[in-house]
């Protein structure tokens, strides 16, 4: 299918996408000095951040400014490297033992240099490897006894750098004598191993991150609800997990591949692709089903607070995930487990820098005769009216089957009114969703995997194949828990290509 037969919609759609791209508004360079760092929390920016949810009763309140601010600033600790079983130098652990804690950073006067911008990018390094969980206070998750166990290794398919090193985790000492694991930084999910074992962060991850969850500690039932629950929706997505027997959660976790992950208030029936985080600066929207704005760097340090912890704080229609298990009220923000800690808005103005100066890793794929051809098909076939360059994105919202757009929302946010048919329940039903799906971005897509948004397709040559359409389809990707077969349905573009121009397109979008 050709997006040009859409009937009249196109030419309009392309003056649309002149007219409303919003340059300059990213034009802002992070070489200005940074003595002002930009206040995370706005009330009234906060609350204005999101887009709504597909069923806006369940849209979130998040907490107030006053309560962000006494939530305590989670010190960062010096870290070590983990090695995998049979790697690690003799006497390692017992090394470790002896070590002091280093406090890289906190709220009480230790900082790292940042004077000039090179300290700022590498400080905001520091924040993107910071764990905010460690093994000890960690109820389900992952544990010392995963990564110094080979079989979790084996089973979870765990890509290690040539030197033996488990890239996305890392042990701290906080007292002598005791290493924690620590995990749930931003980097255990968006650093990538590639081919060869060198390090890209910031890359679309891979760390398989529900296939090593599903042989560690199990989660309790509220900590599922925490993660996913959505008890004003009847029934509740969440529901679907409760006949199964922990066997078979393993099974379930373990169906996302590396290059998705149930991320919380996604659902675990629909892991989500893991995006790249290079070019995330141009992004007006963040996250597949777009749920928040970007208008400047205060909101990617805005995202990064929500989604490492403070939207577990919000009010969903009176569901406060981490008020475990009554789910009601909101707890004492200095409380050590439910809340944890946040980080300084220094720190977040640190990792936001240091996000948007990621660049890509060279790519071997040069542009040759057939990319020039590609080029050509992709303009012909009316991919750029979505994919638009530089970004490949025109950086809209498409509604999702089944959802009707508020009405409303045609002046607030940016929106092509086609949908591209993929399966809608990501973005009807989590906690996660409004009911649209972003373009994506196609850069980078000669490194990335698992295409569509919940990956199901492993490589390009799989999306643009017309058998996944059909219900004998084996996904070369994530294939829904408890499916044999499934149809990959939607988004028909490119499909109907000869074989030789496909081949062509492909080489083209290798180039990006
Ligand atoms: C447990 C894994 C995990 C951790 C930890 C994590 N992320 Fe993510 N991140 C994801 C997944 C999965 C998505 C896709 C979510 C979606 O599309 O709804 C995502 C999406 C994003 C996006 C949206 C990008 C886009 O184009 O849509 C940004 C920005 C981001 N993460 C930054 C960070 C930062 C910064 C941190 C640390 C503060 C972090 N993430 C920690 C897994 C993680
Ligand atoms: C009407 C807008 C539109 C057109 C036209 C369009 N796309 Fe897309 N494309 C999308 C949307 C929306 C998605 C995400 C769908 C989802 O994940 O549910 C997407 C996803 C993709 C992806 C997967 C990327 C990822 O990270 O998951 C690729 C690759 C892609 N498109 C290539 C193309 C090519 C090649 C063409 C032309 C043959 C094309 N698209 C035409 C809107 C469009």
């Amino acid at each position: 299918m050709k997006l040009r037969t859409a009937p009249r919609s196109i030419a309009g759609m392309l003056i649309w996408v002149v007219i409303s791209s919003r340059a300059g508004v990213f034009s802002q360079s992070p070489s200005a000095k940074h003595s002002t760092v930009p206040r995370t929390w706005d009330d009234v920016a906060i609350s204005q951040l999101e887009v709504p949810l597909a069923n806006p009763i369940g849209s979130p309140k998040h907490i107030t400014a006053d309560y962000y601010y006494k939530i305590p600033v989670r010190p960062i600790y010096k870290q070590y490297p983990v090695y995998a079983p049979g790697r690690e130098p003799a006497g390692y652990l017992d090394w470790l033992k002896q070590q002091e804690p280093v406090i890289l950073w906190n709220d009480a006067g230790v900082k790292p240099e940042l004077a000039t911008e090179t300290d700022w990018l590498k400080a905001g390094e520091v924040v993107f490897d910071a764990p905010i969980l460690y093994s000890i206070e960690n109820k389900g998750g992952f544990q010392m006894e995963d990564v110094r166990n080979s079989a979790w290794y084996e089973k979870s398919g765990m890509p290690l750098t040539p030197d033996g090193v488990l890239p996305f985790m890392h042990y701290v000492i906080r007292e002598k004598g005791r290493i924690e694991l620590g995990s749930f930084s931003c980097g255990m999910c968006h650093t990538r191993v590639m081919p060869g074992g060198k390090i890209v962060k910031g890359a679309q991850g891979n760390l398989p991150f529900g296939p090593a969850l599903a042989h560690s500690a199990a989660f309790p039932w509220p900590v599922w609800q925490e993660l996913f629950a959505m008890p004003w929706m009847h029934p509740d997505p969440l529901d679907r997990l409760r006949p199964l027997s922990d066997e078979q959660v393993r099974a379930l976790l373990a169906s996302a591949p590396p290059g998705t992950a149930a991320r919380h208030r996604g659902s675990l029936f629909e892991p989500i692709q893991v995006p790249s985080l290079i070019d995330v600066k141009d992004r007006h929207y963040l996250d597949r089903t777009g749920l928040q704005q970007q208008h400047s760097i205060v909101d990617l340090m805005r995202y990064a607070a929500l989604n490492q912890g403070a939207d577990f704080l919000a009010s969903f229609d009176g569901f406060i995930p981490d008020d475990i298990p009554n789910f009601k009220r909101l707890p004492d923000p200095s409380d050590p487990i439910r809340v944890g800690g946040r980080y300084s808005d220094e720190q977040l103005y640190a990792l936001a820098l240091y996000v948007y100066s990621l660049q890509p890793p060279p790519n071997p794929n040069r542009f040759d005769a057939a990319a020039a051809h590609g080029q050509k098909i992709f303009q012909r076939e009316g991919c750029v009216a979505c994919h638009t360059p530089p970004l490949y994105t025109n950086n809209k919202l498409t509604p999702a089957l089944g959802f009707a757009i508020p009405a409303d929302h045609l002046a607030k946010y940016e929106i092509l009114p086609i949908s591209v048919g993929t399966d809608p329940d990501l973005t009807l039903k989590t906690r996660r969703g409004t009911g649209y799906y972003k373009v994506p971005a196609l850069t980078g897509v000669w490194y990335r995997s698992m295409f569509g948004h919940s990956g199901w397709c492993a490589t390009l040559e799989d999306w643009l194949d017309p058998k996944r359409l059909n219900d004998d389809y084996v996904p070369t990707g994530f294939r829904p828990y408890g499916l044999k077969t499934y149809a990959v349905k939607g988004h028909p573009f490119g499909l109907d290509l000869s074989a030789q121009e496909k081949k062509d397109l492909i080489a083209f979008l290798k180039t990006l």
